[in-house]
């Protein structure tokens, strides 16, 4: 072990990716038993072996904290890459957590949205949903930011439609809401600090290198 090699920093996200993204990272030989610990209070975790640590940290705070450059490396879904569009380069699809970006509604609304009659679009996603309405569909809606729950909007007259992630569609059905529109597909991706890219290189790409084997 090169005792003077600095520390490469992994930004994980906490939630619904974070088993799956430690499994593949544990199959790829790039281990942290710790993390591991749920009774734990430490926020990070390292393998002095190979000169590795990691953090979990809320999932829309991984793409800052690469762009940074606090953290070399990141797992993070794409919705989240595109919500916060940092400066960071996406380097690798891990496939995981597969699911869509939809504009959703109660099938009633699915002629408003065909012909530009809708007013009002809730979502977790403000610049995603801007992006969509406003520069694909040439559609001037209001945007309402809300921070969970989305699907509630549409049942109690907050807005019509909602756009947010559809993954089983069981909530959308549950809630009596479809899908009407699908904007883009979704899955966990390597993002790389640009700097970082260019000075750890070579450890960088065996770490990407690694995962990539083990999908
Ligand atoms: C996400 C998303 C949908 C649901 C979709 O919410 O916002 O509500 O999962 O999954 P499904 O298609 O498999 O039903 P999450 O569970 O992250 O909770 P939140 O709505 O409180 O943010």
């Amino acid at each position: 072990m090169d005792e003077g090699k600095r520390y490469i920093t992994i930004a994980l996200a906490k939630g619904r990716l974070a088993e799956q993204t430690l499994d593949l990272f544990e199959k790829s030989g790039i281990t942290c038993d710790e993390i591991r610990d749920k009774k734990t209070r430490k926020l990070i975790f390292q393998n002095p072996e190979l000169k590795v640590r990691f953090f979990m940290s809320k999932t829309s705070d991984v793409p800052t904290y690469v762009e940074y450059g606090a953290a070399d490396m990141g797992v993070v879904g794409a919705d989240t890459i595109i919500e916060e569009h940092r400066k960071v380069l996406e380097v690798l699809d891990l496939g995981l957590g597969r699911c869509d970006m939809c504009v959703a509604g109660p099938a009633a609304a699915k002629d408003d949205l065909l012909n530009g009659r809708i007013r009002r679009v809730a979502t977790k996603y403000p610049y995603i949903a801007k992006d969509y309405f406003y520069e694909k569909k040439h559609q001037t809606v209001e945007i309402v930011k809300l921070n969970g729950s989305v699907e509630l909007a549409p049942i109690v007259g907050l807005s019509e439609v909602i756009v947010d992630i559809v993954e089983t569609g069981s909530t959308l059905r549950a809630n009596g809401l479809e899908v009407l529109e699908t904007i883009c597909p979704l899955s966990a991706r390597v993002i790389v600090n640009e700097a970082g890219m260019k000075l750890e290189s070579e450890r960088i790409l065996k770490l990407i290198n690694a995962l990539k084997e083990a999908l």
